[in-house]
């Protein structure tokens, strides 16, 4: 009987399928307190030959040189950016992630945030509770007014399936909708321009692009400085694309009139960021794509991308596809 192979699993995966994984390989769950500290992970992957993880570990150079059997690892994501793809790639090493599932309630999440923060939702809530709505403070004609969104000019930075699926809600509300990709897209009702005209004409920027080394820090201060007037920016892709401190500046200056996040550099967000201090920053911790049903769905492919790899076949989604090349 040949020897089953070891795969870690790096917390505890939704939607009921981890028991056909734990059928096929010698599977270890962590169990612990909290998620799985990065030397601990080290230590539990010394002698395994696959990795299923999430967002949250980091598969860097020193992990793979503590891990010599590894023969794929599965990322319960769509991002990659937390594993060092030209690395792994360069090893023979497939990694698989998440795409398609999370669509729709990722775009889901950039328009509850674009909504939020043009008409102050968060805000007026904070209000509400302070019990600041009293009979001195009532309705009033300036009450509480934001921005519009029907009828405005929505510019998304990334058209892939993300960004596309934001033009589609953004047809709903009326809105004129530019967009700019790295490669050239064509999409009905969608005017692809350059990033400096979209900055220079959107009312809304909502940020869709994955991180590479070509979109860290596209955002930055010069960037920002281009954004019409009054506009908002909404960030559902990664942290690292927008410059956070530049950001706070221009809300500062009222340059930029407010901002929906739910991704940052520094994640959990530290408790000095500068856009914590901010009304009109509505803030997310990193939940585009947290319903119950697609975090199974993402499982689900997850395991999918390991099951194939332990059956030495092709993961069905892979992030680094020439891998398989050779
Ligand atoms: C979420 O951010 C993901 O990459 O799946």
């Amino acid at each position: 009987m040949t020897e089953r192979k070891k795969v870690l699993v790096t917390s505890a995966l939704p939607g009921g399928r981890l028991p056909e994984l734990e059928e096929r390989c010698d599977m270890t769950v962590w169990q612990g307190e909290g998620p799985m500290p990065a030397d601990t992970l080290r230590d539990q992957l010394a002698d395994c030959s696959g990795l299923v993880c999430t967002l949250i570990n980091r598969v860097d150079r020193q992990l793979l040189d503590a891990a010599p059997n590894l023969q794929f690892v599965s990322s319960m994501s769509v991002g990659v950016d937390h594993i060092d793809l030209p690395l792994l790639t360069e090893r023979g090493i497939p990694v698989g992630h998440t795409p398609g599932v999370l669509v729709d309630t990722t775009a889901d999440t950039a328009f509850a945030l674009l909504l939020a923060a043009a008409r102050r939702v968060a805000e007026a809530d904070r209000f509400v509770r302070a019990g600041l709505w009293r009979p001195e403070n009532p309705w009033s004609p300036d009450f509480f007014v934001g921005k519009d969104v029907s009828g405005a000019t929505l510019g998304i930075i990334g058209l892939g399936e993300i960004g596309q699926a934001v033009a589609r809600r953004a047809e709903g509300f009326g809105m004129r909708i530019l967009a700019w990709n790295r490669s050239p897209r064509e999409v009905p009702g969608v005017q692809m321009v350059s990033l400096e005209e979209l900055l220079l004409r959107s009312d809304f920027v909502s940020v869709n692009v994955a991180l590479t080394a070509e979109t860290r820090n596209l955002l930055d201060a010069e960037h920002i400085g281009m954004m019409k007037p009054g506009s908002v920016l909404v960030n559902t892709a990664r942290g690292g694309i927008v410059d956070e401190a530049a950001l706070a500046e221009a809300l500062d200056s009222g340059a930029v009139y407010a901002a929906g996040f739910d991704v940052f550099e520094q994640e959990p967000l530290s408790t000095d960021n500068p856009l914590l201090a901010h009304e009109r920053v509505v803030l997310a911790p990193h939940i585009g794509s947290a319903t119950t049903l697609t975090r199974a769905r993402m499982a689900a492919l997850a395991i999918d991308n390991a099951l194939a790899a332990l059956d030495g076949e092709r993961m069905p989604h892979c992030a680094n596809r020439s891998v398989y090349d050779i």
